[in-house]
């Protein structure tokens, strides 16, 4: 049954302000569960399990959060309220590493603090939740318009491959990557969606399997080893994928993996679209090299998902968390502003 894929909100603030609910994540597809956080300690950790994941969503859950934890700031005075609203940005923004819109949505959220020295502290409290509200809207927004841009590249009946989740859960509404698709679907167009079942966190297998097919889009399964031979069938005429942060040359840290996709997509003359709106562009990062890229926990390569154990105890692990697809490998970035072919410049996006 097709449902209107906005119903679910991935990441909002309640109602009196107190706490940030999230869908958990780490649920899905199996439970659809929101909880709510209401301390610094639960949204770090919210944020650091993946239970809100996503670059946008990422940002937009630390912007709510920053906003409920500095209601918690004991009264007194500016200088105090300034120097604990500080401590917690900090500490929020260690929770990931990788995704700049995280540290983009706190730097917004301070300057809303250093803008207004003036002010009693219950207005600036206004301000910040307007502010948390504002990068929401705009986020909610640029993946509309991200869809639009990108559903001009492609065709009605368009076999599509994507990886990890870059949809409605990754985001506010819509999602980047598979805007276009939501898009398209309304429109008619019968995409037939590839979705990677992205190893070792599966975000492609529980996430974006379960929103596809929750609205009703035409959506097979893969494992990550097998996008070479749905590429050889002939059954991909593009690939949309999202990112984490784009760097100034245009090369593009995503979701581990991305990068094979990226040259098997070369191999096969398949376009390689990345989508993701214009706070995912660290213009402070000149290239890929730059991107710090997170390493998670050995566990979730030998054990999560198993019954038992599925490697032999003392083997060395490597699991990072993304990758870099140079600027080379990507047919085009798309943002809410347009779409930018190679050679990438900062002024184009
Ligand atoms: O580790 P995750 O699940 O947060 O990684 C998510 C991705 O890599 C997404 O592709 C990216 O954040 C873009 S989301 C619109």
């Amino acid at each position: 049954m097709s449902i209107n894929i906005t119903d679910l909100r991935t990441v909002r603030l309640s109602q009196d302000g107190s706490a940030v609910v999230v869908l958990d994540q780490t649920r899905l597809p199996g439970a659809e569960i929101y909880v709510s956080l209401s301390s610094a300690e639960e949204i770090w950790e919210a944020i650091y399990k993946l239970k809100v994941r996503g670059a946008p969503a990422i940002g937009i859950a630390a912007a709510y959060g920053i906003y409920v934890c500095s209601r918690q700031i004991a009264a007194g005075t500016y200088d105090g309220f300034c120097k604990e609203f500080l401590r917690i940005k900090e500490y929020l923004a260690s929770s990931r590493p990788t995704a700049v819109n995280l540290v983009t949505a706190l730097n917004r959220m301070e300057k809303v603090v250093a803008a207004h020295p003036m002010k009693p502290v219950p207005e600036i409290l206004q301000l910040l939740r307007a502010e948390s509200e504002a990068i929401r809207k705009e986020d909610a927004a640029a993946c509309r318009k991200i869809g639009e841009n990108c559903l001009s590249l492609l065709r009605p009946g368009m076999g599509i491959l994507t990886h990890c989740n870059a949809g409605h859960l990754a985001v506010s509404e819509y999602g980047t990557a598979l805007a276009p698709i939501y898009l398209g679907e309304e429109r008619g167009y019968g995409f037939k969606v590839f979705a990677d079942e992205t190893r070792p966190l599966l975000q492609g297998a529980r996430l974006t399997a379960y929103e596809l097919l929750k609205a009703g889009v035409d959506v097979t399964l893969i494992c990550d080893n097998m996008a070479s031979v749905v590429m050889q069938k002939g059954w991909v005429q593009a690939v949309v994928v999202g990112c984490d942060r784009v760097a100034a040359n245009g090369d593009t840290a995503n979701k581990i993996g991305t990068s094979g996709v990226a040259i098997l997509a070369r191999h096969y003359g398949i376009p390689f679209y990345v989508l993701g709106p214009t706070s995912t562009i660290d213009r402070n990062c000149p290239d890929g090299g730059s991107i710090v890229i997170e390493e998670r926990n050995p566990e979730e390569i030998t054990d999560m998902w198993y019954t038992s154990r599925m490697a032999p105890e003392g083997v060395k692990i490597y699991n990072p968390a993304f990758d870099v697809t140079p600027h080379d490998l990507i047919s085009a970035i798309i943002t809410e502003k347009g779409i930018a072919y190679p050679p990438f410049r900062l002024e184009d996006f």
